[in-house]
């Protein structure tokens, strides 16, 4: 028997003897078309080659490429594990021509390859062709003697083949194979077309048009073929089957499925098999991807299928999760030609059980509660659409998993009325989201969120990528054309909006009209907002949009982000487990932290802090990334877990390793947070980590700031400068810089002592024309003077002074303090019985210009507004011990 491999690798072997280049399957999340959901035909990833956008050094090529059909336009999910040829996942065999060989050469190979090479009966081979195109009907004839019978003209689509909307086209011709009378059926465009007999093989399309937005039909600059041929199909019919799950390859993974669940595969659990065969090569090659099961986009597509699997996997009576028990399986029957399926077994087996754990959770009381309701639902009743959302919402049941279930029962569900309780939903999360005042105009992308629904993330695998424009709003209205301000919303990118911590991504955005530059981007309700400026022509809703991210930028955006992970475990290394996050600024310049600590840190503690982190990055370890519910995140060691409910599912990112106990499933993980931003991919893209230094940030919480990289080694550079030059300037070794610097201040505050005992000396030696020892002043010595030099808060000293150089009198000094007086009047200790400082002061100070001034009776200090009248002061003074009795 010729296995599914050999006739994969016929096939690509006799079109590279025909000059054909043989091409690796390109990945199932297309790189260039925002459009599709997955990769859904070999022509794919050749799509730019047949409209002239691109080319290659290759004119020729062949493939065998992964193909998925479910969700978005082509949707076999319903089908599959009922019908004979339904897959989710499969194989497109495919030859292309760009611009060289038409349609002579490939209807002629593809004659050759079937009836040489796979040995296929001429007698039962039949083509339809466009009704209109009477060269392929003379190739048909010439090439493979065909009479007029076995070639059908079909006047529908059904032989103009289009890869979407818009985009290369052109007529096609299919090849059939009739299975023989004993089957039920009619050949293609007759009234029995849909039964068994003729079955289509092999689709040859003739690409010479291209289908544009406005409707309009071009013929392309030169003549293409792109062919696409089921591996599975015609591995059928080469193994002589009828039904494409009784293949070598599906039946070894049936087998699998039936031995791990000791169930016979063929026995009443045989669609069960059939499902769990098909979505266990669908979910495994799209988690190879790193796809990851989510709510939304393409990950709600993978989770969709896991689901379905796990039902039937239940309904089989497996007791333990399955799926993850078959990847060995699969990996043995496809991992020689997909090798990406054995590097990414570990991870696709984590996936699988993980998803399968947490399901069978919800899993038995949904069913109980669907057995419950259908017993009371009349006969041919539909299950209300309440249910199926109740299901949906609170057991985790996707709407195809609930119709799966009620198919086997032959019922169908209101899906009217499940769509209501959901947009009723929808409907409470937005007057929630009103209610919470965060932002006023939050309802235009809630609209947009519901028209287009939500913005799916491809930042964490890639930084280009294309996404399709679903909204442009200006001045915060939707608008059809953007041409300044904008704010740019589509169906997918690779910007990250700002959360957490992390802000928006920048860059920029080019369609085929204009160019934009993004500088920001946020999130709202599920939409990503990009935010710019037009910087050349202009973007329009619906355009195809290329976006790149600035890779500099987020590169220094994660490198903080991922110290502030190291951060965090080294604060409560050093300083204990009550260090709690309260906030954090990732940025590209530089990383902030908030933790709850009572109070600062000293030098040995930041430094200790600071060594740690830099001893994690120059570990270099890589940064691991895995999506699991709160409760195993809690179990691992994460901590700071809130609002989680049944169904959460949380992103655990782990760093870094430590010797003694840790965690994380190795239990050597230093670093383990749950996190949706992005980050390094090894520590050691960090770089660096400074620490500028700690401060209170409210009460019972420090801050944290620092810089990596560049940054970080600007910074020390910046000091070093700084360090140089004041080493430069003093004439020292940089080391003895501090010494010197504290010698210096020293010696400045003695200096200073100095020239202040030196001004005293002179004020008291150097008297302005009065006597030193003052005058007699109604029987008490008086000295009063103004002194030139002297600062305010000299005057007690030289108060004091002048007291013992008197031995009994009465003290008034006036200086001028900067254009002002500042004054101080002393009275020895035997005259405070008769005259007290303050009553002399204050007589003084009204002369000039002040106001009350005060002190003790032996000592007083005011000030005034000028020492103009400093002759008037000291008689005034004068005046009081003149008046005394
Ligand atoms: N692209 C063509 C198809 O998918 C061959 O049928």
């Amino acid at each position: 028997m010729t296995s599914l491999a050999d006739i994969r690798s016929t096939f690509l072997n006799f079109y590279g003897r025909n000059g054909h280049e043989i091409v690796d399957s390109s990945p199932l999340v297309p790189r260039n078309d925002p459009t599709l959901m997955f990769t859904n035909s070999g022509m794919v990833q050749f799509k730019n080659l047949f409209t002239g956008l691109e080319t290659r050094d290759y004119q020729r090529a062949t493939s065998a490429q992964k193909c998925v059909r479910a969700g978005g336009k082509h949707n076999d999910l319903d089908n599959v594990g009922y019908t004979a040829r339904h897959h989710t996942f499969f194989e497109m065999l495919g030859n292309f021509s760009f611009g060289d060989y038409f349609k002579d050469d490939a209807i002629a190979f593809a004659w050759d390859l079937l009836t040489r090479d796979f040995g296929l009966n001429k007698d039962r081979l039949l083509v339809t062709v466009y009704h209109s195109d009477d060269e392929a009907v003379n190739i048909w004839k010439k090439v493979a003697g065909l009479s007029d019978d076995r070639i059908i003209r079909i006047a529908t689509d059904d032989n103009f083949w289009r890869m979407g909307p818009t985009g290369p086209c052109g007529p096609c011709t299919e090849i059939f194979y009739d299975h023989g009378d004993h089957i039920w059926g009619g050949p293609p465009g007759s009234a029995e077309e849909d039964g068994d007999r003729f079955i289509e093989i092999w689709n040859l399309v003739f690409m010479q048009n291209e289908q544009f937005e406005d409707g309009t039909m071009r013929p392309l600059d030169m003549q293409s073929i792109d062919t696409g041929m089921g591996l599975e199909r015609i591995g059928a019919l080469l193994q002589g089957k009828h039904d494409n799950y009784d293949t070598d390859l599906m039946r070894a993974l049936i087998e699998a499925s039936a031995h791990a669940t000791s169930t016979d595969p063929d026995g009443p659990g045989k669609v069960h098999h059939r499902v769990i065969a098909d979505h266990l090569r669908a979910t495994s090659f799209l988690i190879a991807e790193g796809v990851l099961p989510s709510n939304e986009g393409r990950g709600y597509v993978l989770r969709r299928i896991m689901r379905r699997a796990m039902r039937h996997a239940h309904q089989l009576g497996a007791q333990d999760p399955l799926m993850h028990r078959l990847v060995t399986a699969l990996v043995q029957e496809m991992g020689a030609a997909y090798p990406e399926l054995g590097q990414g077994k570990a991870l696709i087996e984590e996936t699988l059980k993980n998803e399968e754990v947490r399901f069978r959770q919800t899993l038995d009381r949904g069913l109980k509660l669907l057995d419950d309701e259908l017993a009371i639902l009349p006969d041919g009743t539909d299950l209300p659409g309440e249910t199926a959302f109740k299901l949906y919402d609170t057991f985790g049941f996707p709407l195809d998993l609930t119709q799966d279930a009620l198919r086997e029962k032959g019922r169908g569900v209101n899906t009217e009325g499940f769509n209501s309780a959901m947009a009723e939903q929808k409907t409470k999360a937005r007057a929630a989201w009103s209610g919470s005042g965060e932002q006023a105009d939050a309802s235009v992308w809630f609209d947009i969120a519901e028209a287009k629904g939500l913005t799916e993330f491809l930042g964490y695998e890639t930084l280009n990528a294309e996404g399709q424009i679903a909204a442009v709003v200006v001045d915060g209205q939707p608008a059809e054309v953007g041409k300044d301000a904008v704010q740019i919303v589509l169906n997918q990118t690779p910007f990250y909006a700002e959360s957490g911590g992390q802000v928006g991504d920048a860059g920029t955005l080019k369609t085929e009209t204009g160019m934009v530059r993004i500088t920001d981007t946020k999130k709202v309700a599920g939409v990503f907002i990009h935010i710019g400026e037009v910087t050349m022509g202009e973007v329009r809703r619906g355009q195809a949009a290329v976006l790149s991210v600035d890779v500099d930028r987020r590169a220094d955006i994660q490198a903080n982000h991922s110290a502030t992970h190291l951060l965090n475990e080294a604060l409560r290394e050093v300083l204990g487990d009550h260090i709690a996050q309260r906030g954090s600024l990732n940025a590209p310049d530089r990383l902030r932290f908030d933790f709850s600590h009572q109070k600062a840190l000293d030098t040995a503690e930041l430094a200790q802090v600071e060594r740690d982190v830099n001893r994690l990055i120059r570990q270099n370890t890589t940064v691991e990334t895995r999506i699991m519910t709160p409760d195993d995140a809690r179990a691992l060691g994460a901590q700071a877990l809130f609002g989680e409910k049944y169904g959460d599912e949380v992103r655990v990112v782990s760093m870094g390793r430590r010797d003694g106990s840790g965690k994380g499933v190795d239990g050597h993980t230093y670093s383990l947070e749950l996190c949706g931003g992005t980050h390094v991919s090894r520590l050691g893209q960090i770089g660096a980590f400074v620490l500028l230094g700690d401060s209170a940030s409210s009460a019972g919480v420090r801050r944290i700031e620092a810089l990596t990289g560049q940054a970080a080694l600007d910074h020390l550079k910046t000091q070093g400068e700084a360090l140089a030059q004041a080493a430069a300037t003093l004439k020292v070794p940089a080391a003895d810089v501090a010494a010197r610097v504290k010698a210096l201040m020293d010696e400045r505050k003695a200096l200073a002592n100095e020239v202040a005992q030196l001004r005293r000396d002179a004020a008291m030696g150097g008297g302005s024309g009065q006597a030193a020892d003052g005058v007699d002043v109604n029987g008490t010595r008086f000295l009063g003077q103004v002194m030139d030099g002297v600062s305010g808060k000299d005057l007690p000293a030289l108060i004091d002074q002048y007291k013992d150089r008197l031995g009994s009198g009465v003290v008034l000094l006036i200086a001028d303090a900067g254009g002002k007086a500042a004054v101080a009047c002393g009275v020895t200790a035997d005259l405070t019985g008769r005259v007290s400082a303050v009553d002399v002061l204050r007589a003084a100070v009204a002369e000039l210009g002040g106001k009350g001034g005060g002190g003790r009776p032996d000592m007083a200090q005011g000030g005034g507004a000028s020492v103009d009248n400093a002759d008037a002061a000291l008689t005034a003074a004068k005046s009081v011990l003149e008046g005394l009795s």
